[in-house]
């Protein structure tokens, strides 16, 4: 039975991607810093044999301790989902939350990614989950954005680097889906328009079909994520900056 570790698994795009592998028969090893959701989310889990692991993985000691694990126990794909963002303007934030988001989105992803790698052989997948921001601006959650062009940057160079290996990079990049993600990133009165949003289900089904078909290094989700992309192409950069600033809840 194949083995798949996925961080940030205990709600969200994480949890829902963990329940469609599990009903395909993969073996999952759910990774987050909330041990009751953890637990309640394995037991909930179809088949057998599952597990999770307890990490903070802004602490480099927590993120370490699962980059072991990842080097001593055998997993045929590692997800690296867990990540956070934080809305508000740059200098009204503390810089340490953000270096926290950067060493979460960024640090711990290139840690794990190299401890997972290192021993991956022919047949084995890494999926990297970036954001539709990889690919444009989001005023008000800058560093955010930031973080996530740096994964969907990180993830295609590797996809280059292991094809002939046989390992598998997938750059996954949903848009704006409905979790707790942006209440925890204090999200306030703004909210970002009903007709943009995915469920983390509609997430989900898109990633466990991406990486069963290993077609492309790279993922949009949502064909209205998608067409938004596509629409960016015509514009001047400075007008789509305006126009994300707009729709931005941390403007
Ligand atoms: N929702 C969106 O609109 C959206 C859009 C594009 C990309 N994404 C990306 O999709 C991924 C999943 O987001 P989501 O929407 O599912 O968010 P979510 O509902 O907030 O879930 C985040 C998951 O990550 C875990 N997590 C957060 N901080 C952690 C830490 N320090 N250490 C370990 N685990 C941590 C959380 O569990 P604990 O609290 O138990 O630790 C939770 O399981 C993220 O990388 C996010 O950037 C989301």
């Amino acid at each position: 039975m194949k083995r798949i570790l996925i961080t940030g698994a205990s709600g969200g795009i994480g949890l829902a991607t963990a329940r469609l592998l599990a009903d395909k028969g993969y073996r999952l090893t759910l990774v987050a810093r909330n041990e009751e959701k953890l637990a309640r989310a394995v037991g909930e889990l179809k088949g057998q044999g599952h597990s999770y692991l307890v990490a903070d993985l802004t602490k480099k000691e927590d993120v370490e301790r699962i980059a072991v694990h990842l080097e001593e126990d055998k997993y045929d794909v590692l997800i690296n989902n867990a990540g956070a963002g934080v809305y508000g303007s740059f200098v009204d934030l503390s810089v340490q939350s953000q270096m926290g988001i950067m060493f979460l989105n960024m640090g711990a992803l290139v840690i794990l990614s190299h401890a997972f790698l290192k021993n991956a052989k022919s047949g084995d997948a890494l999926v990297n989950i970036g954001s539709l921001l990889a690919y444009s601006s989001f005023p008000g959650s800058s560093v955010y954005a930031g973080t996530k062009s740096f994964v969907a940057n990180f993830s295609e160079s590797l996809w280059y680097e292991f094809r002939k290996k046989g390992v598998f990079i997938l750059s996954f990049n949903p848009g704006a889906a409905k979790s707790d993600f942006h209440r925890n990133a204090g999200q306030t009165a703004k909210s970002l328009p009903e007709f943009v949003l995915s469920t983390s289900e509609q997430v989900a089904k898109e990633l466990v079909a991406a990486l069963e078909k290993r077609k492309t290094p790279h993922v949009i989700q949502g064909w209205k994520n998608r067409l938004m992309l596509f629409g960016f192409k015509f514009l001047n950069r400075k007008t789509a900056i305006n126009m994300m600033g707009k729709l931005s809840p941390g403007m």
